[in-house]
Formats: structure tokens, sequence, C-alpha cells
């Protein structure tokens, strides 16, 4: 397909520095684990690994991830201020939001902490990872993963979509990259300046205000997802009047 070569993501790409370098391989087991190994020989800022198909994808919370061709997984390479690490969920997924409805028109969603949905089924996955040492961040990675031009009835049953699922076409996986990566590294360098991108992600969580279940290690808690706080976490109301704060897990969404 025209404009589906993810080799030429960098060229003309405009950004000041995700992106500038790009590692692309036509098939990895995980861009997490390059994106780690890239660290480690202490790779720049901004620097992306992008895989046309992963074969040992990572999700959160010790998942798979199927990253089929057809779809994009990438990877992103940063080293926020401590402050800022709780944010980057909120840059990835409201950069994906912001990729997805300016280059297809269609209208994502967000599920805490960190789904994109289409008409309620998942279309992306966001994973984080992070290493932090006296206080400091060592390095983060933001791992995207989105359903692009594939069946993904065929890949999760019904829970899951893709865009060319909900257009009946199928989309350039170059143009999203490079107006994903655009998006990310605008609503990161805007973290210093105040608390917009909190305030979008929040506005945007379809979540808030549903009755949810939500599993916080062992532990179930069921109540109304009230808000979220500035580091993210889900702020529970339970049936008994008690409030709970969950950092990060699983929700399951009623009604
Ligand atoms: C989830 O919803 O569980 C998160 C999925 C994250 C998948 C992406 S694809 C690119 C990067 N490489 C991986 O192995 N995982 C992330």
């Amino acid at each position: 397909m025209v404009g589906d070569d993810l080799s030429a993501v960098s060229t003309g790409l405009g950004t000041r520095f995700i992106g500038r370098k790009i590692i692309y391989n036509h098939r990895l087991p995980s861009t997490m684990a390059v994106a780690r190994r890239e660290v480690r020989r202490g790779a720049a800022e901004g620097t992306v690994i992008i895989a046309d198909e992963q074969t040992a994808g990572r999700g959160r919370i010790e998942r798979r991830w199927l990253s089929p061709r057809g779809s994009i997984s990438l990877s992103v390479i940063l080293y926020p201020d401590i402050a800022h690490l709780p944010s980057l969920i909120m840059v990835a997924s409201l950069a994906v939001v912001h990729c997805i409805r300016a280059v297809t028109g269609l209208q994502p969603q967000l599920k805490w902490p960190n789904d994109v949905l289409i008409n309620g089924k998942k279309v992306c996955g966001i994973l984080i990872e992070s290493g932090v040492r006296g206080g400091a961040v060592e390095y983060a990675v933001i791992g995207i993963g989105i359903n692009v031009n594939l069946r993904a009835a065929e890949l999760s049953g019904f829970s899951a979509t893709s865009l060319s699922d909900e257009l009946g076409r199928n989309v350039s996986r170059l143009g999203l990259v490079r107006r994903l990566l655009v998006e990310i590294e605008r609503l990161y360098l805007s973290l210093p300046g105040g608390d917009d991108v909190y305030r979008e992600w929040r506005d945007s969580l379809l979540t808030l205000g549903r009755r949810v279940q939500a599993r916080l290690g062992e532990t179930e808690y069921q109540g109304t997802a009230e808000s979220v706080d500035q580091d993210g976490s889900l702020l529970l109301r339970s049936p008994d009047g008690s409030r709970h704060r969950i950092p990060a897990g699983d929700v399951t969404l009623h009604d």
C-alpha cells in the first residue's frame, strides 16, 4: 500500500528530537526489549524503535500483545524529570487519540489507565517502562501498539478493533506514525508549562462517572470512578462511601 513503508518515517519529520533517530526492523521480538538495549548503549532521547511485526510483543500486567503485519509497534526512549514520569501515560494516550482523529477522522476514547477504544473496542495498547534510581529517572520507554490494517476479530475476538475494521479501508501507517511522533513531542514538551495534559487526559476518560471494578494486586474494588489524580491514579468511591486510590491496574466498566 502507498505510504506504508515505515523506513521513511524520519524523512522531513520536523520534530526537534523525537524520531531524529529511528531503528526500524521488519520483524522483532519486542520493540521494548530493543529500547532497553539501546538505553544501555546510551541512546539519545527521542530514539524510536519501530517494527512491522513483533513475535513476542509485551502487554501490561505480564500479558502478551499480538502485533501481526498491518499493526504499528513502536517504542520511544525518553529521559524525563521524575516529576513528569506519571504524565507519560497521559502524553502517550492523548498523542494516540490526536493522531487517529487527525489521520482518520475517527473519534477514539480513553479507558483508564491507557487503553484507546473506538466504539467500545480496544484499538491501541500503551505500555510504559521506566528505571528510577536515587530519586532520578534513568530512562523511560513509551511502547505503543495500534491495530491498523488487520482484522481484529481474528486477533482477540470481539473486544478488539482496528482502524481498517472501523473505516472499511486501509490507512497509511506511515502517516499515522509521523503524526504520532509529532504529537508525542508536542505534548511531552508542554509538560513543564502546566497541567493542560493532565486536564485533557482526565476530561477524555470514558471511565469517569461510571461504575467500575478495579483490581489492585490481588484485591478487587467495586464502585464509581470519581476522578483521576495528577499522578494518574484512579479515585474510586465504594458503595460504603470509602474512597480508594488505585495507582494502576485493570478496570472493567459496567453500565
Ligand atoms: C497493553 O494494552 O497491554 C499494552 C500493549 C503495548 C504493546 C506495545 S507494541 C510496542 C511495544 N512493544 C511491546 O512489546 N509492547 C509495546
